[in-house]
């Protein structure tokens, strides 16, 4: 009972923090993006964005709208039947910021600082992102609500990958003086996402644990 409790406590801190973070980097993006004053832009990236305007503002804007609007869907009560059909119209938006997001992401990830490695792991992660959204999405449209949930957790935790990238580049920057920050952006593109994904794994294991095999199915 006293378990279930501190469980029950632990989740909702983890929530209102990965919460309190997307909303925090959403509306950053949305402001500094949205308000088109390129003083605020990636520095090293300023030129490159004006000269792709539309592809870094259709990303920032759509894809903070995914970032935002994600930690609600998780919400139990926004899954019963009386807020179904808000949930369903969030999960729509959503998705289409996935889809928007993702596109242009997708075309950013070629013109990103740190070259090539930095490229492939931006890229890979548009892919993925993508990827995921079409999974959840026919899931649900095939009435399997329970792998629908499990692809919607993978991508979320990619979504996530814009906080814990602007994350660890303010950790490497205060805490690896030594490093330089394309050595440090580089990096940043593969862990913002991979160990995501690998916590998004060990928590749909535990969440729904798959059946043990017994005698006559383990042979
Ligand atoms: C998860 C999939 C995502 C991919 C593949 C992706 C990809 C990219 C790429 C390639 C760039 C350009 C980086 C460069 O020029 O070096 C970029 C920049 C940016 N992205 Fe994303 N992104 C993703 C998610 C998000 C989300 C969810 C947000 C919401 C806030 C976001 C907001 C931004 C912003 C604001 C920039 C401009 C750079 C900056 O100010 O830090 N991205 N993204």
């Amino acid at each position: 009972m006293i378990n279930n409790k501190r469980s029950n406590l632990g989740k909702k801190a983890l929530w209102g923090l990965m919460t309190f973070f997307a909303i925090g980097v959403a509306l950053y993006a949305t402001i500094v993006y949205g308000s088109l004053n390129t003083d605020f832009f990636f520095p090293q990236q300023r030129l490159t964005y004006l000269a792709h305007l539309t592809g870094i503002l259709t990303h920032a804007l759509s894809a903070s709208v995914a970032l935002l609007i994600g930690p609600f869907q998780f919400l139990p009560r926004l899954r019963q039947k009386r807020f179904l059909s808000l949930h369903r119209w969030l999960g729509r938006i959503y998705l289409l910021g996935i889809l928007l997001g993702g596109l242009s992401g997708f075309y950013m990830a070629r013109l990103a600082h740190g070259g090539f490695p930095a490229q492939v792991g931006f890229s890979l992660l548009a892919i993925l992102w993508l990827f995921t959204g079409v999974m959840a999405y026919q899931r649900i449209r095939t009435g399997n609500v329970r792998a629908h949930e499990q692809w919607m957790i993978r991508n979320y935790a990619l979504t996530f990958a814009a906080v814990t990238l602007r994350l660890y580049l303010g950790l490497g920057q205060a805490f690896l003086p030594g490093v330089e920050f394309t050595a440090v952006y580089i990096t940043t593109a593969w862990i913002s996402w991979i160990p995501n994904l690998l916590i998004a794994e060990a928590l749909i294991q535990r969440r729904y644990p798959q059946p043990r095999p017994t005698l006559s199915t383990a042979s």
